[in-house]
């Protein structure tokens, strides 16, 4: 196939008001790019969230994996869900994570340089997920804000009130299919180790405030990445590493061809959520339209590219490293340091936005847009101001 030039097009100078720039991808069909490495994610510390939602650098909300019941009903228990609002992808407390990380790292090493000056990126994984995919997305767009503070980018999923309050009100429908996932974490994991004679069944009522989550570090080419994101529970014991964790997955029930491509498709947002966060294992339940579980499915992450590889739907995870790769390059060559180094209080926050089959372009937010960002909370731009403090010692 033809290879689209992936050049970088700056239409104008970067200006306060108003600038544009722009990093077209590679489509899917253009030939294969080189390799570019990622390192094994290692796991930094994990936390959890009470059922009031408060977070707790404990594994309170840990959850082990056990095999749900044959047919099990994921409609059960529906009435009973306690379901967390959305909100904005606020990044406090990954960055509560990675203060306190910064500060063990402080002590084991005082004389050594600032762990954090080494970071080139903080995120959550959900975000990550949607940059690596991006070449193979055909319908769903979306906007990042990002700052850069000594040498670190933060990403934030920018998500206007009006879509929060879509995605807060889906049609009954939408909900209970939403509701299904839940419910087969429930069936999947039990609070407790469980022990030979564990017996099958409902692990308790579904409360989506409760999570359990890990951060890791790792590396894209030569940018370091701290990333955090939820896991859904860990085969057998939870070791400190990555090396147990388990992602769990619904999805229907395969009949045709054109199911078993539709979920080829889908396998390639399951490997990246996957891999990001070093989850070795996906268990997939798949279930009838009405939420009958039918076959349970248990794929190695490592072993997912291969199984797509040659398929009408094929997608190659190279090809997403690189794109990933250079999105990173483009935001370090247009976002660069404030002047002002005193003044944290004008660092700038930069909008980017995705637009299937056309690429990403960054533009500078004007201070209406950076007070939508903020909230009228304590933040610069989206980050919360204790932290900024922080960054000052
Ligand atoms: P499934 O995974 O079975 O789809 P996760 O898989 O990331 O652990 O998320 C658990 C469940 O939350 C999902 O179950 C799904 O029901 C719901 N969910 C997660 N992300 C979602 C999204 N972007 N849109 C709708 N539902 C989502
Ligand atoms: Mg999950
Ligand atoms: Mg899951």
């Amino acid at each position: 196939g033809d290879e689209v030039p992936n050049k970088k097009i700056k239409t104008s100078e970067p200006e306060v008001s108003e600038s544009h720039t722009s990093l077209l991808y590679t489509p899917p069909s253009g030939r294969a790019p080189g390799p570019v490495t990622f390192q094994q994610p290692q796991q930094l510390v994990t936390f959890s969230y009470t059922p009031q939602h408060e977070l707790e650098f404990t594994n309170s909300a840990l959850r082990y994996y056990v095999d749900p019941p044959n047919g099990a009903d994921l409609r059960y228990g529906y009435d009973r869900w306690i379901k967390r609002p959305e909100e904005k992808g606020r990044l406090d407390s990954l960055l509560r994570a990675v203060s306190r990380t910064r500060s063990k790292m402080k002590e084991g090493q005082p004389s050594a340089p600032d762990w954090l000056s080494t970071i080139g990126v903080v995120s959550w994984r959900g975000v990550m997920t949607k940059i690596l995919t991006a070449p193979y997305e055909e319908r769903d767009g979306w906007d990042l804000n990002v700052m850069l503070v000594n040498g670190t980018l933060y990403f934030e999923e920018h998500s206007s009130d009006a879509r929060l309050v879509d995605r807060n009100n889906l049609p009954p429908n939408q909900r209970l299919q939403t509701y299904y996932g839940y419910s087969f974490e429930s069936y999947c994991t039990s609070s407790e180790r469980p022990t030979d004679g564990h017996k099958a069944g409902w692990g308790g009522d579904v409360d989506t405030n409760v999570q359990w989550c890990s951060v890791v570090k790792t590396k894209l080419a030569d940018t370091r990445l701290v990333i955090g994101g939820e896991v859904d529970c860990v085969r057998d014991k939870h070791t400190g590493k990555t090396n147990t964790l388990v992602e769990l997955k619904t999805s229907m029930n395969i009949r045709h061809a054109q199911d078993e491509a539709r979920f080829e498709k889908k396998l390639l947002k399951f490997y990246f959520q996957s891999f990001l966060l070093g989850v070795p294992e996906i268990v997939v339940g798949f279930r009838s339209p009405q939420g009958r579980l039918g076959t349970i499915q248990s794929f190695k992450t490592v072993e997912i590219p291969r199984m797509v590889r040659g398929k009408p739907h094929a997608w190659d995870p190279t090809r997403c490293l690189d794109w990933a790769n250079r999105f990173l390059t483009f935001l370090k060559d247009t976002i660069t340091p404030c002047i002002d180094k005193e003044d944290s209080a004008a660092t700038p926050v930069w909008r980017i936005k995705f637009n299937p089959g056309t690429g990403i372009s960054a533009s500078l937010l004007d201070k209406t847009g950076v007070d939508e960002v903020s909230a009228g909370e304590e933040r610069v731009g989206f980050l919360p101001k204790w932290y900024l403090d922080e960054l000052k010692d």
